[in-house]
């Protein structure tokens, strides 16, 4: 038996065994939950995220596809799950995109207007996409989480765009969190410290961002998957029961710092 027995949820965003997505799954399974998955659409894709969840130990894992700029596919993910299982207890939203030649120092004035709509659309409008339709899921009660990072709020060289797709992100997460909670239903995010994932490599300049952590942050480390999962655990825990609305810094602390 573990804290996350007889809960089970759905996550979106693993890519493969680096990603965030990954590490939270980890924690969870390790904990009893039961886990639902998603893969970009296609075949290889599909075989990809399979990959990596039967590494888990998760044998013929329950896969869906998820474009998630699809409200058809968004829409079919879950009336699948509320047809197959009921209900859910929770839902991990751990995705992004810009496109990357818009993610490097020099270019954020110039970034153009279909690039930042996408950018807001994937990164941002999908939680609040998700998250009415995984509601509907948890007559009762429930706990979401999606990823975020430092950018949306501190003018991070290169991250631009998504910066701003991160600070809607957090914004949206509070208006999830005051509209659901009277349904016994938490909303949180986890500002996660970088971490040498698929994503992150598009951002121009990134490895400049991992050694400054590691000089500056009060841990002197960077944090790594395990970290992301173990906050994630707790956040979609009953150990968070008194917990909505958040941004939880796993940053190793470099947030506070104020060089
Ligand atoms: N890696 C970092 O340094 C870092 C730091 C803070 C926050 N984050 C956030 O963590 C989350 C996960 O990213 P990651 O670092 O694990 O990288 P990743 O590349 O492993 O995961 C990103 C995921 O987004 C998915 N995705 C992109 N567009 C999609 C779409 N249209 N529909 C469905 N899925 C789509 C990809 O398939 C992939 O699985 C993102 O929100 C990212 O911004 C990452």
């Amino acid at each position: 038996m573990g804290i996350m027995s007889g809960k089970r949820g759905l996550i979106v965003g693993i890519a493969n065994d680096h990603s965030a997505a990954y590490a939270i799954a980890e924690s969870l399974l390790k904990e009893g939950a039961e886990c639902l998955f998603t893969h970009l659409p296609g075949e290889k894709m599909q075989r990809r995220v399979a990959r990596s969840v039967e590494q888990l130990g998760v044998a013929n894992p329950w896969l869906a596809q998820l474009d998630a700029g699809s409200d058809a596919d968004l829409d079919a993910v879950f009336a699948r799950i509320g047809a197959e299982f009921g209900t859910i207890d929770f839902l991990v939203h751990s995705i992004a995109f810009a496109d990357k030649d818009w993610l490097k120092e020099g270019v954020f004035a110039q970034t153009p207007r279909h690039v930042f709509t996408q950018a807001m659309d994937i990164s941002a409008y999908t939680y609040v996409a998700m998250a009415n339709r995984a509601s509907a899921l948890m007559p009762s009660g429930g706990a979401m989480i999606a990823l975020s990072y430092y950018g949306s709020e501190k003018a991070v060289p290169g991250y631009n765009v998504m910066g701003v797709a991160k600070a809607a992100l957090e914004s949206s997460m509070r208006y999830l969190a005051m509209e659901l909670g009277p349904r016994n239903i938490r909303v949180n995010t986890i500002s996660a410290g970088p971490m040498r994932t698929l994503s992150a490599m598009a951002v121009g300049g990134f490895s400049d961002i991992l050694g400054w952590v590691e000089k500056k942050a009060p841990l002197r480390r960077n944090i790594d998957g395990s970290d992301v999962g173990g906050a994630a655990l707790w956040l979609l825990s009953d150990l968070s029961r008194g917990v909505t609305g958040q941004n939880v810094y796993v940053d190793s602390g470099y947030s506070i710092v104020g060089l």
